[in-house]
């Protein structure tokens, strides 16, 4: 029988993909999500964290759950009231589920959570492993959470693996939407400094570490989700407008205009996280796409 696996979070940009992927692998897959009735071909279970309401029967027969669920970090202004829903909706939600596992029988093995950068927060040139402490301000704090909400499942006796995504380039959708608007209409330029590093992933490799996971007893703790070679804003700009056969003038956006227009928000563009992605390849995964140029050729055509 095809292995059971239920996806949080699997309406939104990288559970549409996963989820596709993991279905075409043969595996059986059902959501979480706040709208099942606006779900097309999956199943998908209710559930609203606010309220502490969950459908009961989506743990039946499950045995990985993906959790992606979370208020969207790009969203709005960080409010106060803002930051406690982006927290509250990942660490609350997976808590849900684990409530639920401890009063009702399930067949649960294992959890894999997205978490991101963000948690290493603003470092410079600073080389970045999974062994390296947390930094400071919001993102780290909210990915701290985060982890330590999901790694609670070890308690449980669950296999927990936690994926620290960088900068995701997809095919459609996301940040790289931005950058190419910016690009064609011959805006794109230096983000600050444009020194900072930009940990970016392509999505097949973002996906293929969560298949990798599912399948690898081994894979548990935190592994970050990067490609093993980032590069600086300028550097990533500068690619770009080269594979759309654009041009590009190094001029820069100042820092200042970011934190006004943005405000804390902005460490989202202007903090520089240099991170190694040395850990899951030993572990024995295969990157797919190692050269920015070849992400960005393949994503754009
Ligand atoms: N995309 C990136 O560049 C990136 C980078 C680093 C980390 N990540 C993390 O990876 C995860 C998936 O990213 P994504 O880009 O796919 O996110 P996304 O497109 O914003 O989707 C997030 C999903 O979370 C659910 N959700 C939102 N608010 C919720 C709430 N209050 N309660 C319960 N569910 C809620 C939504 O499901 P429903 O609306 O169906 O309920 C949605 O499908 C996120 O946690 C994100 O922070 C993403």
């Amino acid at each position: 029988m095809a292995k059971k696996i239920l996806v949080t979070g699997g309406t939104g940009l990288v559970g549409n993909m996963l989820t596709k992927k993991l279905q075409d692998q043969g595996y059986e897959v059902s959501i979480m999500t706040r709208s099942p009735e606006k779900v097309k071909n999956l199943k998908a279970f209710y559930w609203d964290i606010k309220k502490q309401e969950i459908d009961e029967k989506c743990l039946d027969g499950v045995e990985t759950i993906i959790h992606l669920a979370g208020e969207n970090i790009a969203d709005g202004r960080w409010t106060d009231e803002r930051k406690k829903a982006l927290v509250s909706s990942r660490t609350e939600s997976i808590g849900l589920i684990y409530d639920l596992m401890k009063r009702k029988e399930h067949q649960v093995k294992t959890v894999l959570s997205a978490s991101a950068v963000g948690i290493y927060g603003d470092r410079g040139e600073e080389i970045l492993d999974e062994t390296s402490k947390p930094g400071t301000g919001f993102l780290a704090h909210c990915c701290e959470e985060w982890e330590k909400a999901v790694e609670q499942g070890t308690d449980l006796g669950l296999r927990v693996a936690k994926f620290r995504i960088g900068l995701l380039l997809t095919p459609k959708g996301g940040v790289l939407d931005i950058f190419k608007l910016m690009v064609k209409t011959f805006t794109a330029s230096k983000l600050g400094s444009g020194e900072q590093w930009f940990p970016w992933i392509h999505s097949d490799d973002l996906i293929g570490m969560f298949l990798w996971a599912v399948e690898n007893e081994d894979a548990k703790g935190v592994y970050n989700a990067t490609a093993p070679n980032p590069v600086r804003n300028k550097e990533f700009t500068k690619t770009l407008s080269d594979v759309l056969h654009r041009p590009f003038w190094p001029f820069a956006i100042p820092k200042a205009m970011f934190k006004l227009l943005m405000g804390e928000k902005s460490e989202l563009v202007l903090m520089s996280t240099h991170t190694k992605a040395d850990k899951i390849i030993k572990a024995g995964y295969t990157f797919k796409f190692l050269s920015l140029k070849t992400a960005l050729e393949d994503l754009t055509r």
